[in-house]
């Protein structure tokens, strides 16, 4: 199988297994159900629980990745569904459809992202409870990164900065934690399931490329919220500019913001360096990340 195709092959079966794990639409009250399943399984790139089973590959171990790749993804849809409430970036639109609170209402986009939350726990502490001590991990790295210091500490900073003067330790402060730690924690998770997870050593090294590659994707993301239409990207463009966003666009302009994405990108490539085993395919998957089109 080429990069693309076993790409492809794993979003169709994340797709698949965060369908068969999710409450069913059914299940009362049917509306949250609906409301949790209209935003999972609405697409998305599946970035984060690929980037887990690329980083499980390196050092393969003998215990399904999937449920901890599924869990990760949980967190970050929760993440958007809140990330487009009227009360954060007021978003209409998400992966190509009306956003959680457009398609029902903001109560219900508010439940559903809280629904997720505990929802990612739960695959974790169920699926490797065999396990205790992987299982302990998994979730205390999930928790750290999901919490006030990472990821809702990003978001709330993002926030605050809005319409302020952009500076360079704000902005790393903001994408280091509403981004970044999430992609680093996908490597960290993949990496500790496989054979040389408690190599505490490797284990900071996998970390230290995923924060740069973090650093790239919010810079690309960035970018593309100029250059492209809402059409192209499934989701609002424009909408940093509008909403005063601190952005490195708008920091330091296009350019910088596109030579920044590639010199993270080429870091984190050279950090794996060091890591051995099998980095292939999550090189490729680095460079498939920087050159996306949406
Ligand atoms: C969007 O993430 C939010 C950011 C951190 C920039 P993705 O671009 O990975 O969104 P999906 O999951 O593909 O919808
Ligand atoms: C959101 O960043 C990051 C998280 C959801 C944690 P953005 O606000 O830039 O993401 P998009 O552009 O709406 O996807
Ligand atoms: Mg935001
Ligand atoms: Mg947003
Ligand atoms: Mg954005």
């Amino acid at each position: 199988m080429n990069f693309l195709e076993k790409l492809k092959n794993w979003q169709g079966l994340i797709n698949q297994r965060l369908d068969q794990s999710l409450p069913a639409g059914h299940i009362q009250p049917e509306q949250l159900h609906l409301a949790i399943r209209h935003s999972v399984n609405g697409g998305g790139k599946r970035l984060r629980p690929i980037l887990m089973l690329a980083a499980h590959e390196i050092f393969p171990g003998i215990l399904d990745p999937f449920p901890a790749a599924l869990a990760i993804e949980c967190i970050h849809t929760y993440s958007l569904i809140h990330d487009d409430l009227p009360a954060m970036d007021d978003s209409d639109m998400r992966r190509g459809q009306a956003s959680c609170h457009k398609a029902f209402d903001e109560a219900t986009a508010i439940l559903a992202g809280d629904a997720l939350q505990p929802f990612a726990f739960e695959l974790l502490s169920t699926s490797y409870s065999c396990h205790p001590e992987l299982a302990i991990d998994l979730i205390q790295m999930l928790a750290r990164a999901s919490g006030s210091q990472k990821l809702v500490g990003g978001q709330m900073q993002d926030l605050l900065s809005e319409g302020t003067m952009p500076d360079e330790s704000t902005l790393s402060y903001i994408h280091s934690n509403k981004t970044a730690v999430m992609i680093e924690t996908a490597l960290k998770m993949g990496f500790r399931m496989g054979s040389q997870g408690v190599n505490r050593e490797k284990l900071s090294i996998i970390g230290e490329a995923g924060h740069f590659l973090g650093l790239a994707f919010q810079a690309v993301d960035d970018l593309l919220d100029v250059t492209k239409t809402s059409l192209e990207l499934g989701k609002d463009a424009h909408q940093d500019d509008e909403s005063g966003k601190v952005t490195w666009v708008s920091l330091k302009g296009l350019d910088e913001a596109h030579r920044l994405a590639e010199e993270h990108s080429n870091n984190a490539i050279q950090t794996l360096d060091s890591v051995g085993g099998d980095t292939n395919f999550l090189c490729e998957l680095i460079y498939f990340m920087l050159k996306r089109k949406f």
